[in-house]
């Protein structure tokens, strides 16, 4: 049983469908805290409502940053965390838990990195682009998190075409499809310990 911590800061609906594959038993991991910078966000309102437990970081909670980095690695640690998922958080990690956690935190991201990728590329925003540059496919990536934004080594992919008439929205919609059946994939593996590199 891996134990897993999940950062997350908009709807949840990665963090659910992963929630849901640990339950079913399929996901030999239990995910021990779900951290976020939004105290209101659905993923912490899911996580309250599963009875899980939570970490809100941020400037209203604690204004000193340093402070901020050292008690959320000290939750982590406490936690005795193995394994981080991002999951749609909004903020960079720091320097700090990127390092503790070296190779054992993910992320997901709505496109197939490195294009369309790195700081200003999130949520809408990446599917704008895509439509915009004309691409004529995207997807999806699960990679490993360093200090830059969308970067780490690249574990799975998995493509979407773009089709005519699509607008952000409706890519977005095709493509979250994948990303819910992805994500929990990468985790699986991880946490049955398939997932190697050299
Ligand atoms: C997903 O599109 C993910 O790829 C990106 O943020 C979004 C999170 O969606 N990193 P949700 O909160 O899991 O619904």
């Amino acid at each position: 049983m891996k134990k897993i911590a999940i950062f997350a800061s908009g709807d949840g609906s990665n963090f659910r469908k992963i929630y849901n594959q640990i339950q079913k038993g399929d996901i030999p991991a239990k995910i021990v805290l779900v951290v976020s910078n939004n105290p209101r966000c659905g993923a912490i309102i899911f996580a309250c409502e599963q009875g899980l437990e939570n970490f809100i970081v941020n400037h209203t909670r604690f204004p000193n940053s340093d402070t901020r980095d050292k008690l959320l690695l000290q939750a982590l640690l406490k936690a005795k965390v193995e394994l981080i998922c991002l999951a749609g958080y909004m903020k960079l990690l720091p320097g700090g838990i990127v390092k503790e956690y070296q190779n054992r935190i993910l992320n997901i991201h709505p496109a197939l990195l490195p294009q369309f990728g790195g700081k200003g590329f999130y949520g809408m925003k990446v599917h704008e682009a895509v439509i915009e540059a004309g691409a004529a496919e995207s997807g999806v990536t699960v990679h490993l998190v360093d200090e830059e934004y969308d970067h780490g080594k690249i574990i799975a992919q998995k493509k979407v075409k773009v089709r005519s008439g699509d607008t952000a929205k409706t890519l977005a919609k095709r493509i979250l499809k994948v990303e819910h059946d992805l994500y929990p994939k990468v985790v699986k593996a991880f946490c049955k310990d398939r997932v190697v590199w050299e």
